[in-house]
């Protein structure tokens, strides 16, 4: 601290002197190397590392979580996840052959499986048992609709893959796209908890990058869900003709988040209309990430245009870097909101607000999560009830995530209609939760029957 700081000293105006020092990040939540108590609890979780569009006849050379690693896709169609340097002497796998049952080394010409042993060690005797004594650093490794996850802990705590409902509908259409961020990943992740940042970074500073209704600053409320081991912001917005728009997003922890949709609603009644986008924040190290996912598209779901999600780019505006600093400086995004708090933002300088609401309970569920108070945010997921919600069981298969419009009277007085908003989002909050325990289709059916009685009402 610099000397003869006083508290008068520091809001004065000129202070720059006295408000020059940049104290420590949080290690706790940002650090994702191994042995950190973040990196290790990621590492309990599968986690997107490529598309499968990436695994043709070259081998891809990632970063995950701190760790050096290549990905490949053997002849046999095999996906491996390897460390990336050969365990003879070192060679980047990156500059494998790729075999018909694994990858050799281009060094030495060992050869590697995909699930690390060492099948051949070409240049050594016909009885050398060299290659019998030692294993290579491998990775379990799966793909689901055009993403390639892997699964870095302890083998034998290895999970399931996560049961989402919306993972397992086969009438919609997942379209995989990954986004480079240059931070650490949890502004990133807590970006999405921001709901506000919406009406300001991406519509009132820059012009509009996402459509006009996320201009207005909604009425906000923030829940835990699923015994501390989720989060749903539930925003409410008014809409002309005395409609109220509720919106739903819906993290699961540690980097898992779940959203409705990113288009203009526009002014039709909505009864649960689910999912558009499901997103995996991944840190390549401390000050790198990547979010890969999934935008959903389905007749019902309105907006959008496929031919523009992929690599570094996804079809509704304000996400990945743009292409020139002159850009940046012009029409910033999400990458240069983000970035620009610096590589791993100092939570110590901050000065939250009540818009930060979300950004605080993201944090605090994490670290509880993180030291192991919250079980349910460890797998096996739990199905025991919510925090927030007393006894209500909350479903593990079940996301929150979706749009609901309904005919509520708007209120001449503002702080009325402000309550009068609340109460839809309550309303609407309530009914996915009372369908927790129905399975899917018995779920869709319910939710809109009662949303339809609400609206009547
Ligand atoms: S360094 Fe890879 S085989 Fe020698
Ligand atoms: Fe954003």
């Amino acid at each position: 601290m610099t000397p003869q700081t006083s508290r008068q000293d520091r809001r004065e105006p000129y202070s720059g002197y006295y408000l020059r020092d940049v104290p420590a990040y949080d290690s706790e939540l940002t650090e994702v190397g191994p042995g950190t108590p973040m990196g290790e609890y990621m590492r309990r979780h599968w986690q997107p590392v490529c598309l499968s569009r990436h695994l043709e006849d070259l081998p891809l050379a990632l970063k995950v979580l701190g760790e050096d690693l290549v990905a490949f896709r053997d002849k046999s169609g095999a996906v491996g996840v390897l460390h990336r340097h050969c365990s003879h002497r070192g060679t980047s796998l990156e500059y494998g052959i790729i075999s018909e049952h694994g990858i050799r080394c281009c060094y030495h010409g060992w050869l590697y499986g995909i699930d690390g042993r060492i099948l051949e060690t070409p240049g050594e005797p016909p009885d050398s048992r060299l290659k019998d004594s030692l294993a290579h650093g491998a990775y379990p490794a799966l793909e689901r609709d055009g993403l390639v996850f892997a699964y870095m802990g302890p083998p034998a705590e290895k999970p399931a893959f996560p049961l989402r409902e919306t993972f397992d509908r086969d009438d919609v259409e997942k379209i995989p796209f990954l986004v480079n961020h240059g931070n650490n990943w949890l502004q990133t992740y807590e970006n999405m908890m921001d709901p506000v940042h919406s009406v300001f970074l991406h519509s009132r500073m820059t012009g509009l990058q996402l459509s006009g209704s996320f201009g207005e600053i909604p009425h906000v409320e923030y829940e835990e869900t699923h015994q501390g081991s989720g989060l749903v912001y539930i925003s409410n917005r008014r809409l002309p003709d005395d409609k109220v728009w509720v919106r739903h997003v819906h993290f699961r922890f540690p980097n898992e988040a779940h959203f409705g949709t990113v288009f203009d609603i526009g002014g039709e009644e909505v009864f649960f209309r689910r999912v558009y986008v499901t997103r995996w924040i991944v840190p390549h190290d401390d000050t790198s990430c990547t979010f890969y996912g999934w935008r959903f598209f389905r007749d019902d779901l309105p907006g959008g245009d496929r031919t523009r999600v992929g690599i570094n780019s996804i079809d509704f505006g304000g996400q990945a870097e743009r292409p020139d600093y002159e850009s940046k400086q012009r029409t910033p995004g999400d990458w240069e909101a983000q970035a620009g708090q610096r590589p791993i933002a100092i939570h110590a300088l901050e000065h939250r607000a009540s818009t930060d609401a979300g950004v605080t309970l993201l944090r605090q569920l994490l670290r509880r999560a993180v030291r192991r108070e919250t079980p349910s945010a460890w797998p096996p997921e739990s199905a025991v009830g919510s925090r927030a919600s007393g006894l209500r069981r909350t479903n593990p298969r079940y996301t929150y995530a979706q749009d609901t419009v309904l005919t509520v009277p708007g209120k001449s007085d503002r702080e009325a209609d402000r309550r009068c908003l609340g109460d839809a989002g309550r309303w609407v909050t309530d009914v996915l939760y009372q369908a927790d325990e129905l399975d899917d289709g018995a779920r869709r059916e319910f939710v809109v029957e009662r949303l339809r009685e609400l609206n009547r009402g």
